[in-house]
């Protein structure tokens, strides 16, 4: 098996553009090497192109959207390597369930309203784990539930009956049905509450340690990022202009515009001004309060039921 520091998926001088009317370069030229079992966060101020990015690289773009240049490199676990751009059809299908999954914003409102939980997850192993039993099937729906912290029970709810919060879990948990390699995250909570977001969030840095796939998760949230990411890629204007380990990207930023966006969020300037992580990552980092784990614990002082919060 290979380390952590080989990578799962290299981005070769990626480019696309959208051509509209006048031609967008949305992605210019990006290289980014994804590393097994990483979280890889992606900030930057809205329509620097992090959706494209996230497109092109799930090989999900359509029209106007072109890949110009540039080439992405799937690299197997089982040791073999796959050059995105030669998949097509039901082989690309196939590859983005079962070796890269995605959540997108607003994910949670894909689900279909007319059919149960258990149908809807169920799918995805009727069609790419065809050689599943019934039974089988059933407990490993039941199983994805929890693991992301569902009761099972709610296999049998229609998605009306959920919260947002429980939606977006089942999409995750659909997203991890197939045990993918790499999870491409983009904006997944930002619809949601602060308190739902964060156990989401910690859900997510759970599951990643247990079952080793590598995120791309982007946000504007660059103070989330910081909490939840191994290493951080800044992006403007389509380029990925710094790239670093998140803790030294916030103490030693390279860039004027990374220091410029750092100092947009007062959670990580002013007199609290230290950063503050969660221990994920680096257990010896004092926690401070965020913004967030302030209006979390606001939240449990009032006694909201954490279970109604979902
Ligand atoms: N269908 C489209 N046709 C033309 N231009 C587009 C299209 N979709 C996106 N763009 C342009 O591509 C650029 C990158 O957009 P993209 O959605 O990737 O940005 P983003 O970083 O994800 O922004 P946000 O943070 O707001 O989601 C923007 O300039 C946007 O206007
Ligand atoms: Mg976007």
């Amino acid at each position: 098996m290979k380390t952590a520091e080989h990578p799962v998926l290299s981005i070769e001088n990626l480019s696309i553009d959208y051509l509209a009317e006048t031609t967008v370069h949305a992605v210019r030229d990006v290289s980014l090497t994804l590393r097994r079992g990483e979280i890889l966060g992606l900030a930057g101020e809205s329509g620097c192109g992090k959706s494209t990015l996230a497109y092109g690289l799930t090989r999900l773009l359509k029209p106007p959207a072109f890949i110009t240049g540039g080439r992405v490199v799937f690299s197997s676990r089982e040791g073999y390597d796959i050059d995105l751009s030669t998949l097509g059809g039901e082989d690309l299908r196939a590859f983005r369930w079962d070796k890269i999954a995605m959540v997108f914003q607003g994910a949670m409102n894909s689900l279909n309203p007319v059919l149960r939980i258990a149908e809807q997850l169920e799918d995805v192993f009727l069609t790419h784990r065809p050689e599943l039993g019934k039974a089988e099937r059933r407990r490993r729906c039941g199983e994805l539930l929890e693991l992301v912290g569902v009761d099972r029970g709610r296999l049998r709810a229609y998605p009306h009956e959920l919260s947002g919060g429980m939606r977006q879990r089942v999409m995750i948990a659909m997203a991890l049905a197939l045990e993918p390699q790499v999870l491409v995250m983009d904006e997944p909570t930002t619809a949601l509450d602060v308190v739902v977001q964060r156990e989401i969030l910690q859900e997510i840095t759970r599951l990643r340690s247990e079952l080793g796939f590598a995120v791309v998760f982007i946000t504007h949230d660059l103070p989330l990022l910081l909490e939840i990411s191994d290493r951080i890629a800044i992006m403007r204007a389509g380029l990925i202009i710094e790239l670093d380990d998140a803790l030294t990207l916030y103490t030693n930023p390279q860039h004027p515009y990374t220091r410029r966006l750092l100092s947009s969020f007062p959670s990580l300037t002013g007199e609290r001004g230290d950063f503050i992580r969660s221990g994920v990552l680096t257990g010896d980092i004092a926690l401070e309060e965020t913004e967030q784990t302030l209006e979390a614990t606001a939240a449990e002082d009032v006694g909201i039921d954490k279970e109604e919060a979902r």
